[in-house]
């Protein structure tokens, strides 16, 4: 199986905060895997701008020691042929410096498109320059990130903010959860396949289960985390973008705005969720690795590194199916998962010893992608008619061979989108407050009760009481475990 790449039409991408962080780990790399694959271009240009002291000459020399921390296998003479396409731009968010150059080289005839990778406070003031020096077209593109917002407050003023210069269809507001191919493939299992989608709903559906496990702690971002918890950092965009493309109906067609209204149903019918229905925890130290509260320097934070909590999704679809979604920081294993626990057999043909099995169908997101349909057969040789479950698994580097081994990183499949002017991967500004909308309360309740985080071991599968959350409802969750490398 070959991939084939369509090139994107000449481009000026900006990327303000062109030397941070975001910049030099997803940014750069992701265009230099286009450039390499062909998908970029001759004539595009990168136009790293900040306020840092660079020149196009030192930032091509910031550019390719990224390339080198990030990429294992680059090609010298591809790299000199990438830097060629890139620029740089002193220029002050908040102020006039650079601006008049900026305008300058930018080229009215190419596809334009401005990367805020910046702090959301400098948005307003990008915004309003690109406008006011005529630099912005009707056409432009602005790519923001996440943190988009804290609550729905903030979510709202930000989205005025960009709105007061850009029109909807010129925002791209990513969650690089959607960029992944494999959430991607969500979409294509449940619509590209007619076995699925007639049991897709509660009357077949025992329940959900959606886990995004990590290993690492918070890393070098104590700061931000301690402000945001799990809940803002991962269940408001990824784990809900999940539980979207899981739930929704189907769209008419694969394009923006019908899938967009979709994903805003599902958010819309997601009922409050009972205090007794979540679970929150903070990993502990071991003998090695500090603790949550070191990490953050916060020795009194009350701020979850693992979250738990049932929802309900109140529509004719899905009424009475819960949908338990965890996630954490230092667990056991990497890995993301969704699970769909099928119902049982109306009625056993089979004697009580025989033993009733259900069907479940996972989904690896990540690491080593695929499929696994856990099915009932009888199980081989004499003495009667006793059920057991097997595994129908399907990985899809098995199956695929190379191509799946080769699977872009999110961050080059939404550039390009951006070029190519296609927002269905993007969230779309009453996604983001609807979703803020549903949190909101949910934090606002543990906040006003005080509640206290449970300590958790680290490398085990978060607190105790997230099991108890399913063995309530006799239910259990999948084990975390180590399915390899990506
Ligand atoms: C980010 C969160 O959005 O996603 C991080 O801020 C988290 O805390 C990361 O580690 C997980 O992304 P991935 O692609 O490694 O699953």
């Amino acid at each position: 199986m070959v991939s084939r790449v369509i090139p994107v039409d000449v481009f000026d991408l900006v990327v303000f905060g062109g030397t941070g962080d975001l910049a030099r780990r997803k940014i750069i790399p992701a265009l230099y895997r286009r450039f390499r694959a062909g998908q970029m271009i001759e004539g595009s240009r990168v136009i790293g701008s900040a306020r840092s002291d660079f020149d196009t000459e030192s930032y091509r020399a910031f550019v390719a020691e990224a390339i080198d921390e990030f990429i294992a296998d680059h090609a010298s003479e591809t790299v000199a042929a990438f830097l060629k396409s890139v620029h740089f731009v002193k220029l002050d968010a908040t102020g006039k410096e650079g601006w008049a150059d900026l305008a300058k080289l930018m080229r009215k005839d190419v596809v334009q498109a401005f990367y805020f990778s910046v702090a959301p406070s400098l948005f307003g003031a990008l915004a309003e320059r690109l406008e006011s020096h005529k630099i912005a077209t009707a056409d432009s593109r602005i790519v923001v990130e996440k943190p988009f917002g804290r609550d729905l407050a903030s979510a709202k003023e930000l989205n005025a903010t960009l709105e007061a210069h850009f029109d909807e269809h010129q925002i791209y507001r990513i969650d690089h959860y959607l960029g992944k191919e494999t959430v991607q493939n969500l979409m294509a299992v449940r619509f590209g396949n007619v076995l699925f989608e007639p049991l897709w709903n509660a009357l077949f559906v025992d329940h959900v289960q959606i886990t995004v496990a990590e290993t690492v702690g918070v890393g070098g971002r104590g700061a931000y985390y301690d402000r945001s918890g799990a809940m803002r950092d991962m269940v408001q965009n990824h784990l809900m973008q999940l539980l979207c493309l899981i739930a929704m109906e189907p769209p008419a067609r694969f394009e923006p705005d019908a899938v967009r209204d979709e994903k805003l149903k599902v958010i819309r019918a997601l009922d409050p969720v009972r205090h007794d229905q979540i679970v929150r925890g903070q990993y502990k130290a071991d003998g090695e690795q500090q603790g949550y509260l070191e990490d953050v320097e916060h020795p009194d934070s009350l701020t979850e590194s693992f979250i738990a909590l049932k929802v309900h999704v109140s529509n004719w679809r899905w009424k009475g199916t819960p949908f338990y979604l965890r996630t954490g920081k230092r667990l056991k294993a990497r890995m993301s998962e969704i699970v769909v626990a099928f119902k049982p057999t109306p009625h056993s043909i089979f004697d009580e010893e025989a033993g009733s099995k259900t069907n479940v169908l996972t989904i690896r997101l990540q690491p080593n992608e695929g499929i696994n349909l856990r099915v009932t057969i009888k199980e081989p040789g004499p003495g009667g008619m006793r059920l057991v479950d097997v595994p129908l698994d399907m990985t899809f580097a098995d199956a695929l061979g190379p191509v799946a081994r080769e699977i872009p990183d999110a961050y080059e499949r939404l550039i390009m989108d951006v070029i190519r002017g296609n927002q269905t991967l993007f969230m779309r500004g009453d996604e983001v407050e609807a979703a803020w909308a549903w949190t909101d309360p949910i934090i606002e309740s543990w906040t006003s009760r005080g509640s206290r985080p449970h300590p958790y071991d680290p490398g085990t599968t978060g607190p105790e009481d997230s099991l108890m959350l399913l063995h309530r409802d006799g239910r259990r969750w999948r084990e975390i475990e180590d399915y390899g490398t990506d």
